[in-house]
């Protein structure tokens, strides 16, 4: 398995709820390490620029007002396999698919405010860490 990085988003309802905490420990316990971090206030554009992959799906609109309600944590986890363990450790989109112990079954409210978000491949997550990140802020322990 190759050592892979990720972005990982901790969404407005994770960080109104004070679980930051929680969530990074599980990245940790299971091996990922957070390699950069930072906490903003996006607005409803730069939402919608972060998920212009969706801007055809229904939810779109609705999604970027969510994510523009409240300050999320943008984050990227470097380790072995690190993309699939994200999305592992994150559970189902939806809440009430996901199983028990995943960060989405023990805290999310529903599949908009679904606590986390993780890059679904490779190749998305080079594309999602440099919306946030620049190649000086990204620190491997590698
Ligand atoms: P995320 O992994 O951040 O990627 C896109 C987000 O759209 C997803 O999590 C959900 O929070 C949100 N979303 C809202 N409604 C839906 C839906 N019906 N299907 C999939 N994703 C949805």
């Amino acid at each position: 398995m190759a050592i892979q990085r990720t972005l990982s988003i901790i969404k407005p309802d994770a960080v109104a709820k004070n679980v930051i905490g929680d969530i990074i420990r599980r990245f940790e316990e299971n091996g990922l390490s957070v390699i950069a971090a930072r906490m903003l206030h996006l607005s409803a554009e730069e939402a919608g620029r972060f998920y212009a992959v969706h801007k055809e799906r229904p939810f779109y609109k609705d999604l970027c007002a969510y994510m523009s309600s409240g300050p999320i944590l943008a984050m990227v986890l470097e380790g072995q396999n690190a993309v699939a363990l994200n999305r592992q450790l994150m559970g189902a989109t939806n809440p009430k698919e996901a199983e028990a112990g995943t960060i989405r079954a023990d805290h999310a409210e529903s599949i908009e405010a679904n606590s986390v978000h993780g890059s679904d491949s490779v190749e998305n997550a080079a594309t999602e860490v440099a919306f946030f990140f620049g190649d000086i802020e990204l620190h491997s322990r590698r």
